[in-house]
């Protein structure tokens, strides 16, 4: 069998509201999340044992990555006692609330199916249980277009084909500071907040169910992120940066996930070079930009 190349898509949280802490120490949450048309690429060959090699050298390589985890949780689940050769192309910023490291798991669990051949499938039920096993941002990576996500991350909808058209083919910048924010600390901050931290489950649903039944509501006003205020009380250049973009450029930047990735919608006459130029004055040339649509 030749190397397969499986592309691993970038997401962004357009709506994200965490609604509250379960018994389990993980939190409750809903979502509406979009790929991108930006991401890695995963390589992958048939061999004896597992192996991960990353163009990327600050990337563990080790059992910590969520590539080998993904596939141990596969050869445990299919009873599969083969090897593979991963090769990663690096491209999404890691601690930046992109889902890079579950979006590069799910790209090999895509890429063990088709190398353990169909007498080792898992049914897509099987494939979503492991999936969501090895990290709570990994199932929706098995979904086309954008998806609603609850629970802590497993139970995963689709949103009607006409509402997601509200969304697909939208041009967006994703801007990233030279720092990162771990998801552990972003939820143990909202653990530890003051009452109305979280947003109540049915203000969340109400609010979500008003712009899916509002067809001239535009993917702006969907934008939501009650991760927001921990993160932006520790690291301050968040909110000054998407302050100044909110008055320099009219935009609406919002912070993705756990951040400290930021997003802002871009219209066809949006001045993508001065707002480039805008974010390496203010956060230096560390800063990391990109510009792609939603898919
Ligand atoms: O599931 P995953 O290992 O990706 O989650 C990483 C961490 O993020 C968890 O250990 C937990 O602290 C936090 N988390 C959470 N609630 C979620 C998802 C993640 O508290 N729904």
């Amino acid at each position: 069998m030749s190397v397969l190349s499986i592309f691993a898509p970038a997401k962004l949280n357009l709506f994200l509201a965490i609604t509250g802490r379960r018994a389990d120490g993980y939190h409750e949450l809903l979502s509406v999340v979009v790929k991108l048309d930006f991401g890695d690429t995963l390589h992958a060959e048939p061999a004896a044992e597992f192996s991960l090699r990353c163009d990327a050298p600050e990337l563990p390589v080790d059992d910590s990555n969520l590539i080998l985890k993904a596939a141990r949780a596969f050869a445990a689940a299919t009873g599969w006692n083969g090897g593979a050769r991963f090769t990663l192309e690096k491209k999404i910023p890691t601690g930046a609330g992109l889902g890079g490291g579950s979006s590069d798991a799910v790209a090999a669990l895509r890429a063990l199916t088709r190398i353990a051949g169909p007498k080792h499938a898992l049914s897509p039920g099987e494939l979503f249980q492991v999936a969501a096993q090895v990290g709570s941002d990994c199932p929706l990576f098995l979904h086309e277009g954008p998806v609603v996500m609850r629970g802590r991350g497993e139970l995963i909808g689709n949103l009607p084909s006409g509402v997601a058209r509200r969304l697909s083919g939208r041009r967006v910048l994703v801007f990233k500071p030279g720092f990162e924010i771990s998801t552990p600390w972003a939820y143990a901050q909202l653990a530890a907040g003051a009452p109305g931290t979280y947003l109540a489950a049915d203000v969340a649903e109400k609010q979500l169910a008003a712009w899916i039944g509002n067809p001239a509501a535009p993917a702006e006003a969907l934008l939501f992120n009650n991760m927001e205020p921990p993160a932006f009380a520790k690291f301050v250049a968040l909110p000054v940066m998407l302050s100044e973009l909110r008055g320099r450029f009219g935009m609406q930047p919002r912070m993705s996930g756990s951040g400290s990735a930021c997003f802002a919608l871009l219209q066809d006459d949006s001045p993508a070079a001065d707002i480039e130029d805008a974010l390496r004055a203010g956060w230096g040339t560390s800063v990391f930009a990109i510009q792609t649509r939603v898919t």
